[in-house]
């Protein structure tokens, strides 16, 4: 086989690093239900910009369902149970997606994957995720399960250092990546997003990031 093969039979750059594996539409069977829940999650838990800890803004806004939340502030990274905002719990994780978050999990190969956390993050044109590690988490032997929905973006995935050179995944709607393993601690992030409508979600990309934090 020519290595000029490799990207010929899809967008999708073959092959991916060990432990990666992209699901292509996978969350299109979920996709009213995960619609649904997002609406009523973001109502009970605002979406809002967080700061880094050293004080920046971040682009893409974002809120959290289930047992436990991400956030960033000046005293770091970590998991919350309660938002910080309302001193209230998150909003439950709604069922269906964690049922999509198993079931994606499995098809990547790890078997009884349980999130109790969901980072719900929410894109508009020209937010963009820098190249970091999810290292916040307990117990890395778990995946990842990260679910895109609305406009379309770029899936930067590098490897365990911050100069390896990132693959370009373009994700679009319902698109599901899994990873883990070997690649649990790669570098990853997101590229500008690029101005557009999305018929269900307007200007905007969401995404879903599911993790076992504890
Ligand atoms: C993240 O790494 O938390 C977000 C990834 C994405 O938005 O696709
Ligand atoms: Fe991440």
């Amino acid at each position: 086989m020519q290595e000029s093969d490799l990207f010929t039979s899809s967008d999708a750059p073959r092959p991916l690093p060990p432990g990666l594996v992209w699901l292509e539409r996978f969350a299109l069977a979920w996709e009213d239900a995960l619609l649904e829940a997002i609406t009523q999650i973001v109502v009970a838990a605002p979406l809002r910009h967080l700061r880094t800890p050293g004080g920046q803004r971040m682009s893409v806004a974002m809120t959290n369902c289930g047992p436990l939340g991400w956030i960033s502030d000046r005293r770091g990274y970590r998991y919350s149970a309660t938002d910080p905002q309302s001193g209230k719990p998150w909003p439950a994780l709604p069922t269906p997606l964690q049922a999509l978050a198993t079931a994606a999990a499995q098809a990547a190969g790890f078997e009884s994957f349980a999130p109790d956390a969901c980072l719900i993050n929410a894109y508009g044109p020209g937010a963009r995720m820098s190249l970091h590690q999810d290292r916040d988490e307990d117990d890395l032997s778990a995946p990842i399960v990260s679910v895109s929905l609305g406009l379309p973006a770029v899936f930067l995935f590098g490897g365990r250092t911050r100069r390896d050179r990132p693959l370009r995944l373009p994700l679009t709607h319902g698109d599901v990546v899994v990873w883990g393993g070997p690649a649990r601690l790669a570098f990853h992030g997101v590229a500008p997003v690029a101005d557009g409508q999305h018929p269900r979600l307007g200007r905007q990309r969401i995404n879903l990031t599911l993790r076992r934090a504890r």
